[in-house]
């Protein structure tokens, strides 16, 4: 009896005890501030703050990762951040450029933190070279744009901004200060969009995960005696919009040299053409799904930063929607593989087309009906390859497109070559006629 009243006290002391931890445990947990998900800054960022490093006090992980793409220097078969020059890769490329500045000095593309010395180390800069060049190449735009204007900004030669210019491509580029929503930074961009009746604060999330880097990857052209910067989307994206916009407003980069062609260069269509309805695109994948996919740091989950060739880093890149990853990057290899041999097919057309143009050219007697027609045909043929070789992507972003566009400029170049033919044989047998 008195065993078992000994026991009962002691359990009963334990049961004491336990029950007050637990109550103390649960006032603790109470007493804590609920957890906050999301952005807690720790400093306050200035409206287009310029320097990156500024964000990155608040966003470590996201800011040493986005440094690493200074440090990028591995090639892949067609891509990569190794300091290449197209040029020497293929020098066809010098005469499908010759006269204009690619023609000159045309590297293969790198890393963000890279962009404002790549961009000030090119031969292609001259004393003419506006401010606007700037526009996609560094984070200080955004805040000069919102102070002076981007036409302002436009009139004023790239030599004499240089001052105003410190930082590479940042984070004041896709995000707004503080709230760090991805937004359009870029005037031309948001111009585009509304010419298109879109505007870009209807965007869902993941939609903007493609549209902010289309502040930059984007073909573009300078318009007018102020070089205002103009995205050439007023009759659609597609590479047939673009080429009217241009037959349209009669733009022009340069004349080919002898041949007399009066000649458009595309810039980096990357957006133009993922988003012509590509495989990817319709099933809803983002830019940032392939080149931006998850990191963690312990618990915590975040974009990496360090933006790259995908085929660097296949296994997170598309192993978060692709479960046989070795599959997809062979079927990769395959596409790339496929549109480059495409390619050379286009740059080889184009070549004897330009021949056979610079032959009839200083044939005084050529038809010049014919002549121009020719003319017509190899600047239309040239812009549409050209439009595939600027893509960065080796047609990977939406290879039944890129294939589709070769194919027209194969065609239309190897009729440029006939067109220009004719002219002279048309003066041979007018001539041969008179006698
Ligand atoms: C489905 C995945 C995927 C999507 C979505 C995607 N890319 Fe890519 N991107 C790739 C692959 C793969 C390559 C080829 C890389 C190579 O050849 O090394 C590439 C190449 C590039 C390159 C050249 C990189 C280099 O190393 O030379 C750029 C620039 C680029 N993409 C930008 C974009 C932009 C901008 C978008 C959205 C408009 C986009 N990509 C959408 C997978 C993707
Ligand atoms: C403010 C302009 C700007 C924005 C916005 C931008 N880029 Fe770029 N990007 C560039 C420039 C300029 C380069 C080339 C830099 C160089 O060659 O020095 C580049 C290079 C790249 C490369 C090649 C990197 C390498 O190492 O080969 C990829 C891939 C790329 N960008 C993808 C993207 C994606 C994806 C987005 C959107 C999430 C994006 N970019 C947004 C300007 C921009
Ligand atoms: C080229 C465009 C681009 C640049 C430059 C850029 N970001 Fe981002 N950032 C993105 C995209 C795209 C996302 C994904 C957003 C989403 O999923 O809603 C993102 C996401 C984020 C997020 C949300 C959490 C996460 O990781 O998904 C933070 C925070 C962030 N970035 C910080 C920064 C900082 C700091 C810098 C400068 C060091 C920076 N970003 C530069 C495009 C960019
Ligand atoms: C966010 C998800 C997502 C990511 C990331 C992604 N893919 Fe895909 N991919 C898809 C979807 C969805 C399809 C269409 C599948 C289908 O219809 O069967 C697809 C289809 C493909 C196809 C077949 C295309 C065709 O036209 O037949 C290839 C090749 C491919 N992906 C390669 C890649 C590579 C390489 C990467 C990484 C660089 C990648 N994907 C990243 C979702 C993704």
């Amino acid at each position: 009896m008195r065993r078992i009243s000994l026991s009962a006290l002691i359990l009963t002391a334990i049961i004491v005890v336990l029950a007050g931890a637990l109550v103390a445990i649960l006032l603790f947990v109470a007493s804590q501030p609920p957890p906050r998900r999301g952005i807690q800054p720790l400093v306050e960022i200035a409206p287009y703050e310029p320097d990156s490093a500024k964000w990155g006090l608040n966003f470590p992980n996201q800011y040493s990762t986005f440094l690493l793409t200074e440090q990028n220097a591995i090639s892949t078969t067609y891509g990569g951040s190794a300091l290449i020059s197209k040029l020497e890769r293929d020098p066809r490329l010098v005469t499908l450029f010759a006269g204009m500045a690619f023609g000159v000095d045309y590297n293969e593309e790198r890393g963000h933190r890279l962009s404002l010395k790549d961009v000030r180390e090119t031969r292609r800069l001259n004393e003419k070279t506006p401010a606007t060049c700037y526009s996609c190449k560094s984070a200080n735009p955004p805040a000069l744009w919102a102070e002076m204007g981007m036409r302002e900004f436009g009139k004023v030669k790239f030599s004499d901004m240089s001052a105003r210019i410190t930082e590479p491509v940042g984070c004041a580029n896709c995000h707004e200060a503080n709230t760090m929503r991805l937004i359009v930074t870029n005037p031309a961009l948001e111009e585009a969009l509304a010419a298109q009746g879109k505007d870009w604060r209807n965007f869902t999330r993941q939609e903007m995960r493609t549209v902010v880097c289309a502040n930059c990857h984007v073909e573009y052209y300078f318009q007018g005696d102020d070089k205002y910067l103009v995205f050439p989307w007023s009759r659609g994206t597609h590479i047939e919009g673009i080429a009217q916009y241009y037959a349209d407003t009669g733009f022009e980069d340069w004349k080919y040299p002898e041949a007399g062609t009066s000649m458009v260069k595309i810039q980096h269509p990357e957006y133009e053409l993922y988003t012509a309805d590509s495989t990817h695109y319709r099933a809803g994948v983002s830019c940032a799904d392939c080149h931006m996919p998850y990191a963690r740091d312990g618990a915590a989950k975040f974009s990496s930063h360090n933006i790259k060739s995908p085929l660097l880093m296949a296994e997170v890149a598309c192993g978060a929607c692709h479960t046989d990853v070795a599959y997809v990057v062979e079927r990769t290899k395959r596409i790339q593989d496929q549109v480059h041999e495409t390619m050379s097919a286009a740059e080889d057309a184009l070549i004897a087309a330009i021949e056979s143009l610079k032959a009839a050219a200083t044939d005084e007697s050529a038809d010049q009906v014919q002549l121009n027609e020719a003319r017509r045909l190899h600047r239309e043929a040239q812009l549409r390859w050209d439009f595939v070789l600027s893509e960065n992507s080796m047609g990977f972003h939406n290879p039944e497109e890129a294939l589709r566009i070769l194919a027209v400029a194969i065609d239309m170049a190897r009729q440029a070559q006939l067109k220009a033919i004719a002219a002279s044989d048309a003066a041979l047998l007018a001539k041969a006629l008179q006698q």
